[in-house]
């Protein structure tokens, strides 16, 4: 088992099965930082026409920034957690006060503001700009332990910041952060980066992760595996432990 060789399948199968999502013909940072709060709670279905509204009413962070609070609050009717829609209206005061409006390009600035932890600074990062940073959410950490058949508890924050040590050498190989080196070793890289939204290979890694945990490696039930780009190399489908993990502790 080598996450190297999972990579460029993973890509290619993305090409051909990305969803269609508002957030990603625009990608733009608002647009992948508002569609990421709502999609921690909400199905992606379900997100998208109050994703729609809420965009059209407050197009960028100073809007959101400076909007009254009733309509706020009216806007985000039927999402529930209203602390989180609280939380982006503090950080876009941030943004407003102190990048100009423009979320930052930067992952450790991203992760300062108010309700974006490292998911969501990772996500912005990496769709938004480029940066080849890793966004790892519940989907990813599904695909990832059934992938290598780990039985180790996915809730264990120590496990998640493996997971985001891994993947985060997988991306940038000995580049460091550069945008323009995402997986320098892969041989498909400069044909894959033609190919995928925006050219943009490190948010297409991370989206592909995401998509594949949510359309074919589903939690519940049986996943899709004989439609899933990684069923030659994954250890929970040959060992049959597919039911078994992720192994995830109520706490
Ligand atoms: N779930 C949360 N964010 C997502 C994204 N950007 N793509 C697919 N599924 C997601």
């Amino acid at each position: 088992y080598d996450l190297k060789q999972l990579v460029s399948p993973l890509l290619q199968w993305f090409l051909n099965h990305a969803r269609v999502l508002p957030w990603r013909e625009k990608p733009t940072p608002y647009r992948v930082w508002v569609s990421e709060i709502m999609l921690q709670q909400t199905r992606v279905e379900a997100v998208k026409p109050y994703f729609e509204r809420f965009t059209t009413a407050l197009p960028d962070a100073k809007a959101l920034a400076v909007c009254p609070e009733d309509e706020l609050l009216k806007l985000w009717e039927g999402l529930g957690y209203y602390n989180r829609v609280r939380n982006m209206q503090k950080a876009a005061v941030e943004v407003v006060e102190n990048y100009g409006g423009q979320l930052p390009a930067d992952y450790e600035k991203l992760l300062k503001l108010k309700g974006i932890g490292h998911y969501t600074a990772g996500a912005v990062a990496s769709i938004a700009y480029g940066i080849p940073v890793p966004a790892v959410d519940g989907n990813v950490l599904r695909v990832l332990t059934r992938v290598s058949a780990d039985d180790t508890d996915i809730m264990k924050q120590s496990f998640r910041n493996e997971m985001e040590k891994l993947l985060e050498k997988l991306m940038h190989g000995a580049d460091g952060r550069n945008e323009k080196n995402v997986f320098p070793w892969m041989e498909d890289a400069d044909d894959l980066r033609a190919k995928v939204y925006h050219q943009n290979l490190a948010g297409a890694f991370n989206q592909a992760l995401m998509e594949l945990g949510a359309t074919i490696c589903v939690p519940n039930g049986a996943p899709l595996c004989t439609e899933c780009p990684w069923k030659d190399f994954c250890e929970a489908k040959k060992q049959e432990l597919i039911g078994q993990i992720p192994v995830k502790s109520k706490a």
